[in-house]
């Protein structure tokens, strides 16, 4: 029950951010029939609150260069990505190629089945370079990321 790892002599913590593309910002308002009515901030909350061990950090942005810039500022220091482009996972080759340029693994996810949608969005640039991808579980998506992490550095919940 703990995330806590003995490396050497230091506790480590393990590290995850979780980064939200364009309108990500307005979930609870927007199309709630699509994305429910929790917003991003609470559900963020409660998942800190049930994963303590893990230092889980957030960052949104609707400018896609500055998710580009925070992939690069931490993907080389995090142990783990959780990442939700949004409509640039459809359209943006440069965050396809910042998870490919990283060394921190990057988990895709969507909270909406975005095959089951338009065809525009069943095409991502970010798949190929992700480690996996977990889409269509509702805000859940993103837990369930944060799980496979955890079962990856054997911490047990
Ligand atoms: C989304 C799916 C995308 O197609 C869409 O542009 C979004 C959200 C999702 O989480 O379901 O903004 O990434």
């Amino acid at each position: 029950m703990s995330g806590f790892f003995n490396f050497t002599k230091n506790l480590y913590r393990m590290k995850v951010i979780i980064i939200n593309g364009p309108n990500l910002n307005l979930l609870g308002k927007r199309e709630p029939e699509v994305y429910g009515s929790e917003t991003f901030e609470d559900y963020f909350n409660q998942l800190k609150s049930k994963y303590p061990s893990i230092e889980l950090d957030y960052f949104q942005s609707n400018i896609e260069g500055e998710l580009i810039s925070k992939i690069q500022e931490v993907g080389f220091l995090y142990d783990g990505i959780i990442l939700n482009a949004a409509a640039y996972t459809h359209t943006s080759i440069g965050i396809g190629d910042a998870v490919k340029a990283i060394s921190t693994p990057t988990i895709e996810v969507h909270i909406s089945n975005t095959f089951s949608r338009e065809e525009f969005r069943h095409q991502s640039y970010i798949s190929a370079n992700a480690k996996g991808i977990i889409i269509g579980f509702g805000l859940k998506s993103y837990e369930l990321a944060l799980q496979s992490f955890l079962l990856d550095w054997n911490i047990f919940f």
